[in-house]
């Protein structure tokens, strides 16, 4: 048995976003997305995990456990639940949450915009919009009077993703297994321009700000280097790029994705794989942070990583090796600020509550939260920041 031992002043945490938690988002796109008639997702969110009026109970549990900060988002369909309407007393929620977690020793870290959009943006236009980046702009705007003491400031959450999304949603595609679908090129530049002018905006408050992207792993068999390339680009390269200039670039990571001649593939045949269906993979988190640092030259912050599994002592392998793949990136010269494991709760994953990424589970009933014995053994290693590997 070896113990590495991580930085005094390396950021140990979780990470939620509001929509997946929270429950009752009912002026966002994806709340319209899931109850409309004829919906594609399997599931509703409904009242999710009640995070909305247990994030106490969520701080406690996180500083109970011995991790020390929160990756929390805020919702812009909350905050402006109509074009030009805010409301006082969601920007007032926010902000208790922010001050419950500085009053209980936690450091709050913020995301603006965690997939989901008021329903008024998409109807005017969503992310397609050339005046997007204005009306985030304009959000962003109103959010900062509440950030007094949060510690990073995170634009858009994997605006790599988003931009998938959007392609996906044209449906135009016919999609091989294993590839994700085309990012919509306005889309890309849209969320880019927002993304700068929310840098902006945030640096006058002097906390540090930047974006979560999420590189895929990508590798090429033999011959395949250029079709790597041309795929990667748009998909992952722009965004990591738009991050120069940034405070930090942020990471998030799962597993990987091989390229052939013939482009991306499904996970190998009689790999192991996770709840989501991707390939167990723990290296995924310390690639990802090398890839970033290479493009912008920026320190790293891993801002989601982890595991949809039923079994929580494979959740305890997987996160055990991914940090221990981070410490020899470190060693090696990539600098990472700290790891955020996704996620503190089992939440709702996108049109389904069945991928259980979370250290601790909820009873559907009463809402009790359930740690699970991986929030125990993370926030282990997060007090004295050593860790027993093999
Ligand atoms: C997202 C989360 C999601 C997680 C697992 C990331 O893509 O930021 O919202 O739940 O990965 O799929």
């Amino acid at each position: 048995m070896t113990t590495i031992q991580f930085p005094a002043d390396f950021l140990w945490g979780a990470s939620t976003a509001a929509h997946q938690i929270e429950g009752n988002n009912l002026n966002s796109d994806w709340w319209q997305r899931e109850v409309e008639p004829g919906s594609r997702l399997a599931e509703r969110s409904g009242d999710a995990a009640d995070s909305y009026h247990r994030y106490r109970d969520d701080i406690d549990m996180l500083a109970a456990s011995g991790l020390r900060s929160y990756r929390f988002s805020v919702e812009w369909a909350r905050i402006e639940p109509e074009r030009g309407m805010v409301s006082r007393a969601e920007l007032a929620h926010y902000r208790r949450m922010i001050q419950y977690c500085l009053d209980a020793g936690v450091t709050p870290l913020v995301t603006l915009h965690h997939f989901t959009n008021p329903r008024w943006f998409v109807r005017d236009g969503g992310w397609l919009d050339p005046g997007a980046p204005d009306l985030f702009a304009r959000y962003v705007e109103t959010v900062l009077p509440i950030l007094d003491g949060v510690s990073h400031v995170f634009t858009i959450n994997e605006p790599n993703i988003l931009a998938m999304m959007i392609g996906g949603e044209k449906g135009e595609e016919q999609l091989q297994a294993g590839a994700l679908p085309a990012p919509d090129p306005v889309a890309t530049e849209h969320l880019i321009a927002a993304h700068r002018r929310a840098v902006d905006l945030v640096r006058t408050t002097g906390i540090p700000v930047g974006w979560p992207v999420a590189p895929q792993q990508f590798f090429a068999d033999p011959g395949a280097e250029e079709v790597l390339r041309a795929y990667a680009h748009p998909r992952e390269t722009v965004f990591l790029e738009a991050a120069r200039g940034d405070d930090f670039v942020a990471v998030q990571a799962y597993t990987r994705t091989r390229i052939t001649l013939d482009g991306p593939q499904p996970a190998p045949e009689g790999a192991e794989v996770t709840l989501t269906g991707w390939e167990y993979y723990p290296p995924a988190i310390a690639e990802a942070a090398r890839l970033g640092h290479e493009i912008t030259g920026l320190p790293v912050l891993v801002s989601e990583n982890g595991i949809a599994t039923a079994d929580d002592a494979r959740r305890i392998d997987y996160t055990r090796d991914a940090l221990r793949h981070l410490h020899e990136a470190m060693e090696e010269g990539t600098p990472i600020l700290g790891y955020l494991h996704w996620s503190l709760l089992d939440n709702y994953e996108w049109g389904s509550f069945r991928p259980t990424f979370g250290l601790a589970s909820w009873s559907p009933e009463t809402f009790e939260r359930l740690p699970k014995p991986s929030l125990a053994w993370l926030g282990g290693v997060a007090r004295d920041g050593r860790l027993d590997v093999d």
